[in-house]
């Protein structure tokens, strides 16, 4: 499945998620992902992975051109200085001499964001990346981020049934900025909801389908982590059908707003 940015670029709608994906579990689980038929995988330098990923994308054989490549710039280098040679190690690491998509890993209230955003922007005009984008932010977040610029492709955020994240996808779709679903089972936490277990077996399809599925056909670029090749086919198989419209609905209605990525650093009160 491709969604697009409304910059029309198409992307691969499911990603592979790579957050506590280091070492040989980290190789092989790209590796495989990519056998599989994954062409859009996310990684960040905090994940300590990039030379896993790379390794493993370039054992693939696949052409650069059929990837999609994500990563984040962490906390410390978003000094408009610092963000080029932050993208610079990324790309050596990866192995690669373009990412696709940039993103800002969380907001940083110690540097002025349109200083992070001029130094991405220029990175963009280079053809060091294809796309920037943010993570973790809020609507207010984003309000100011709007004030500098209009090129934000996405907003990279928690969103699974317990978390559906309403008013800030409805601002996401009006401001034309690409909601990305990270932890789209929850962390794992969502497997275990009723409801979600009983369409499982309506639909013969397993809970993480289930969530992935709904993630999906809301629009959403999605990018679960797993690391099993059983896990990666499976959660890759939930594109392969669909949920009604009122069995959407019903997923709609879940949401208790279990946030379970929530570091004292984050800025969700703001
Ligand atoms: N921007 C950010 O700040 C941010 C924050 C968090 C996450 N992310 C991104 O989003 C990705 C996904 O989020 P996440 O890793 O937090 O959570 P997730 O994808 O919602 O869930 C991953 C957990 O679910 C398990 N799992 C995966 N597929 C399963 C299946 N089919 N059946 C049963 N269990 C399954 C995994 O176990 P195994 O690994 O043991 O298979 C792992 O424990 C991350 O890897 C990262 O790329 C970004």
């Amino acid at each position: 499945m491709t969604t697009q940015f409304y910059d029309n670029t198409k992307i691969p709608q499911l990603g592979l998620g790579t957050w506590q994906l280091t070492g040989e579990v980290g190789y092989q689980a790209t590796k495989d992902a990519l056998e599989i038929g994954y062409r859009h995988i996310d990684t960040a330098h905090i994940y300590g992975n990039h030379g896993e990923v790379g390794e493993a994308i370039k054992d693939s054989g696949l052409d650069r051109s059929e990837l999609f490549i994500t990563s984040k710039l962490w906390l410390d280098e978003m000094s408009e200085e610092d963000v080029k040679p932050a993208l610079l190690r990324a790309l050596k690491e990866l192995q690669i001499d373009y990412i696709d998509l940039y993103i800002i890993h969380w907001p940083n209230q110690t540097v002025p964001v349109k200083s992070t955003l001029a130094a991405l922007a220029s990175l963009k005009k280079e053809g060091l990346t294809k796309h920037f984008g943010v993570s973790n932010f809020t609507i207010n977040h984003l309000k100011n981020t709007l004030k500098i610029t209009q090129e934000i492709d996405t907003n990279q955020v928690e969103f699974h049934p317990s978390l559906n994240q309403k008013e800030l996808l409805e601002f996401c779709n009006l401001n034309k900025i690409k909601l990305t679903a990270y932890s789209p089972i929850g962390h794992g936490k969502d497997l275990d909801i009723p409801l979600i277990i009983e369409m499982a077996k309506e639909y013969n399809k397993t809970p993480a389908q289930i969530c992935i599925n709904w993630c999906l056909q809301k629009g959403l670029v999605t990018i679960p982590k797993a690391s099993s090749r059983t896990r990666l086919q499976e959660n890759f198989d939930a594109q392969l059908f669909t949920l009604s419209p009122q069995d959407i609905v019903l997923i709609d209605d879940l949401n208790l707003n279990n946030r379970y990525i929530n570091p004292s650093f984050a800025e969700f009160e703001y």
